[in-house]
Parts: structure tokens; sequence; C-alpha cells
């Protein structure tokens, strides 16, 4: 997919979370409303979305190589249980699981198939307890500061996240975190298809290495790069999926959350936090985990 499908995609999501949140009037720029209305120079077109189907039409195993692109429809309340395809994967002892993550991060640190490669400090393999945790999170790509440190979250959103998996009764070490794209994309811009595809045979090596209970899907380029589907997170988040066997939970990054408080928008991160907390207890329901009592706001 394009880096312009994939731009596409966001605005449209976050139109949509909008549109949730009973607002009905957006503000746009006049320069942009007057290029809007200027004669079209593109040559090209973006794919339509279609409008027939929905999440439900995924196809419930396989995504990755072979899958297809996914019909976009209106989202279904997310009440379904996941169901295992494939619990019998072979297990690995847990030195042998050490050392296959040890070895990927040797293999990422070296690697050169795309440009990140250059700008960045440090590869971010992805870190965590790798013995079938009860939850994999999957992020999109390191930021400034987990490029400096060789940590996945360890930034403004990280610290969102590491406040999500508290509430869920867990500490960081109890789970694993990862990426899609293991080296910072300049600028931190959304890393391109391109970067994705290359990247991503790390991250599926991970996984099966791993073996997580539960997988949880954090933003757009976390859901396109895994299951490899044009279905936005608006679409998506809080509804069971599934890849290679393991339960999938799609929501939303903790960088978008952030994104309403750092616009003081307080009746949108109050919704945002709500629905990704939605989405966290459906992990925790199907984990046989009860909601842990809250300590404190976040
Ligand atoms: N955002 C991500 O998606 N991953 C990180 O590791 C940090 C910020």
């Amino acid at each position: 997919m394009s880096e312009w499908t994939d731009i596409i995609d966001d605005v449209i999501d976050h139109v949509n979370l909008l549109k949730e949140l009973g607002h009905r009037t957006a503000e746009v720029d006049a320069a942009v409303i007057a290029a809007w209305s200027a004669p079209a120079k593109r040559t090209a077109r973006a794919p339509a979305r279609q409008d027939s189907g929905g999440p439900a039409s995924l196809p419930r195993q396989g995504y990755g190589e072979q899958a297809a692109s996914a019909a976009v429809g209106s989202p279904k309340i997310a009440d379904a249980q996941p169901e295992i395809i494939d619990p019998s994967a072979p297990a690995l002892s847990p030195e042998e699981r050490r050392r296959a993550l040890a070895e990927i991060a040797e293999r990422v640190d070296v690697c050169d198939n795309c440009p990140l490669r250059q700008n960045r400090n440090k590869s971010v393999p992805g870190q965590g307890n790798p013995d079938s945790p009860d939850v994999m999170f999957i992020g999109e790509a390191p930021g400034a500061d987990e490029d400096l440190q060789g940590l996945a979250f360890v930034g403004a959103a990280g610290q969102l996240l590491t406040k999500m998996i508290a509430a869920m009764g867990y500490s960081r070490d109890e789970i694993f975190i990862a990426n899609i794209c293991k080296c910072r994309p300049p600028n931190n811009r959304t890393p391109q298809s391109d970067e994705r595809q290359k990247c991503l045979p790390f991250l599926r090596e991970q996984i099966r290495i791993i073996r997580p209970k539960t997988i949880v899907l954090l933003g757009g380029t976390a859901i396109r790069g895994l299951l490899d589907t044009q279905v936005g997170v608006t679409r998506l988040q809080g509804q069971w999926t599934q890849y290679d066997g393991i339960p999938v939970m799609p929501t939303y990054h903790p960088a978008y959350v952030l994104r309403f408080e750092s616009q003081g928008d307080s009746k949108g991160l109050k919704a945002a936090k709500m629905q990704v907390w939605n989405a966290l207890k459906l992990v925790l329901a199907y984990l046989g985990k009860s909601v842990p009592a809250p300590k404190a706001s976040t």
C-alpha cells in the first residue's frame, strides 16, 4: 500500500472517531479548502474503500503473506470470543527462546534492508517476558527516546502504555513489547509500506518464538503491518481477530490518545481512553483475569 493510502486511512479513522464522539463539524484551514477546490492535478488515485462487508469478513486466520485486503463496513459490537486455531505450536525451552530472540536482535542490529538503518542510533528489537506471556503489545516504530535507549515504548507514549499495562494488573516485565519496524523513521514519520514489509519477518519470527497468549495491536500501522489489511483502526479497534492462531485485539496507539490531551480535548481524551480500556478488558476477560481495582487516575 502506498504512503498516500496510509495517510488517507488515518484521516478517515480520525474523522470517524470524531463522529463517534459526537462532533458534527471540523475546522479546516482556508488554504486547504482552496487547494481542494483547485482543478485536480493528480494522476494516480488511492484505491477506493469498499462500503460493504465488515471486519467480520476479514479472513479468520492466515493474515500476513497470503492475506487478502479486507472489506470495510460497519463495526460490529465486539462480543465474540476469539477462536484459537493452533494452540499446539512447538514449545521452546525458556533458554532456547532467549537464545533465539537474542539471535534475532543481532540480525536486526546489522540489518541493512531499508533506509531506516541510515538515520537511527540503536535498533529496537523489543523486550519483555519471552515465555508465552499473557499479552504481547505491538506498536509502530521506535521514537526518539526508544532510538537512544534501544528499548520499545520508553518515551511519552510508553509511559501511557506502562499505565495501561499496570491497569491490567501486569508489570512491563511480565508481558512483551515490540514494534512493526525496529528502527526509528526520520522525524518519527509513519513507516512506509516497503519499510514495514522488510521489517515484518523479524516480528513474525519473534511471535513464533514467544507464542504470546494474546496480541494487542496499537494503532493503524501495527494493524496494517501484522494483519495486512486496509481496514482502519477505528473500524477494527475493540474487535477480536487473530494472527497465526493467536487472538489479536486491535486498539488505538497511546500516542493517538495523548494527542487529545495535548489539544486540550478532555472529552476526546476520556472517550479514547475508554475505548482502549474496553478493548483491554476484553483481553483480560479472554485470559480469565478479573479487572484490577483502579489505583490512581491516569
Ligand atoms: N511508538 C511506538 O509505536 N513504538 C515505540 O516503541 C514508541 C513509540
